[in-house]
């Protein structure tokens, strides 16, 4: 007997958004079909090497420096859904630590004033039309969406956490009770570790309820298994004697010198943490509105993985993350969907390797990465919908090509065919330059399988090339 029941009926206490569901009930997959091609690499970024390289000093360095080179660490930019998919490949269940701070303020994402030269000057900076897309993506529907775009990138987290890695989800007050529920979904709720209260103080003021001084950050790990170096991240106790502490607990057994060394020790920090929030002044501040103190890192870090491990932040921002991960030997992938987030954590890691070549300590170098190009793709798939295929069928109607159904293309890149020739159409919204043609012959020439070189001078030749 088939069973009837629709879907909705048997569920538990959980939380429901518009999209989780489709109109039979069926839970919807997180869709990253269109989201899995390699990433661009622009550039390799070593600023030590290339200064020794223009100095001509470049064989003295490579013999003195403590360049490590077991991994280059990665700087993305573009949709961490995209990212995330396309990173899939080379770090499922590699990720050791997963830090994500995702945009809270409605309408204060991606616009920002943005220093220029020395800093004194300041200019607006708009969002970009992908910036604007992303938006609607995120607030287009209000909480709705949001929980939808959350779903989909902390689900893709989950997937390249290692077994015993952790997770450590930035969230404000008017969010964190709906990522609770999210999270405990995702990762289980026995996979919940801590409510980490961050408290602040800054000048603001509130008249009609008390000022609203904390952030909230959800620790979960991804197994019962996890790292957690308690030794690392004590603090002193408040009571500066011994003697203070009264008879309770660890200071009632013991001699007095184990209870000296414990004291000495300090203690293992609670779930409420007070750390300064940067003031204007703070000699870390880079511009970046939503710029996190390296202290509040540096304690994530340091409790949650170890030298050589890798750590993500896949909404970078500023990169407080990476540039504290590169200052306690940790690897680091960082993404960001703002040009100006790419461009501030890329001068802001360089002038890490930089500082730490001169001091004669360890770096790594990285390379930046696009996945903007793929991205557009996926947008196009997602916002445009039908209006692609239809672009590709009346431009090959128009030169009297065959339209070739996907079933009879040989790769995705082929649209057409006429006399004895196959057709790509390009996008609706881009100029097909030579390098484009290179591209798409190699990678037609990836799906052609068997005669791939002899193919591909045939393409490029009909392309003229
Ligand atoms: C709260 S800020 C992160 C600040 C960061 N923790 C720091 O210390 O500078 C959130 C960041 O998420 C980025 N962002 C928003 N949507 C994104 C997406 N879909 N993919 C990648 N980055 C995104 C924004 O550009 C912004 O820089």
């Amino acid at each position: 007997m088939t069973n009837t029941t629709h879907p909705l009926a048997t569920r538990k206490t959980e939380l429901i958004w518009e999209g989780k569901y489709d109109t039979d009930g069926n839970r919807r997959p997180v869709d990253i079909t269109a989201a899995t091609l390699p990433l661009q690499h622009i550039e390799q970024v070593d600023q030590p090497r290339s200064e020794a390289f223009a100095t001509g000093t470049l064989e003295l360095f490579e013999k003195a420096n403590k360049r490590q080179d077991d991994f280059c660490n990665r700087l993305i930019w573009g949709d961490n859904k995209v990212v995330m998919a396309s990173l899939l490949s080379e770090f499922r269940g590699k990720v050791n630590l997963i830090y994500a701070d995702p945009p809270f303020n409605i309408g204060a994402d991606f616009t920002m004033d943005v220093p220029i030269g020395d800093a004194k000057a300041k200019v607006p900076k708009d969002a970009s039309a992908l910036e604007t897309v992303a938006y609607c993506d995120i607030w287009g529907k209000g909480t709705d969406s949001y929980l939808h775009f959350m779903f989909e990138r902390l689900t893709l987290m989950r997937d390249l956490l290692a077994d015993d890695g952790s997770i450590y989800l930035h969230c404000d007050p008017t969010m964190s009770h709906y990522l609770k529920l999210l999270m405990d979904e995702i990762f289980g709720e026995n996979r919940f570790r801590n409510e980490i209260i961050w408290g602040y103080k800054s000048t603001s003021q509130a008249q009609k309820w008390f000022p609203r001084k904390h952030d909230v950050i959800l620790f979960y790990t991804k197994s019962d298994n996890w790292t957690f170096n308690t030794d690392d991240i004590r603090v002193p106790f408040a009571t500066k004697s011994l003697a203070a502490h009264g008879s309770g607990g660890a200071w009632k057994s013991g001699t007095e010198s184990e209870r000296a060394a414990i004291h000495a020790k300090g203690k293992v920090v609670e779930d409420w943490w007070e750390i300064p929030m940067l003031n204007s002044m703070a000699k870390e501040r880079l511009g970046y509105p939503t710029q996190k103190p390296k202290a509040l890192l540096e304690r994530i870090i340091k409790a949650s993985s170890n030298e050589g491990n890798i750590v993500f932040d896949p909404f970078c921002g500023s990169g407080t993350t990476g540039a504290v991960a590169e200052q306690l030997g940790r690897k680091w992938i960082m993404s960001d969907l703002g040009r100006f987030g790419i461009h501030t954590t890329r001068k802001r890691m360089i002038d890490i390797q930089r500082e730490r070549h001169h001091a004669e300590k360890p770096y790594r170098a990285f390379g930046v990465y696009n996945a903007g190009k793929y991205e557009r793709q996926w947008w196009q798939q997602e916002h445009l919908q039908g209006a692609e295929r239809e672009h590709r069928r009346v431009v090959l109607e128009l030169f009297g090509a065959e339209v070739l159904p996907p079933e009879n293309q040989p790769s995705p890149y082929l649209h057409g065919f006429k006399d004895g020739a196959y057709c790509y159409i390009a996008p609706i919204d881009t100029l097909f330059g030579k390098a484009d043609a290179e591209e798409l012959v190699s990678k037609t020439t990836y799906h052609l399988t068997g005669d791939g070189g002899g193919k591909s001078e045939v393409l490029l030749s009909r392309l003229g090339i």
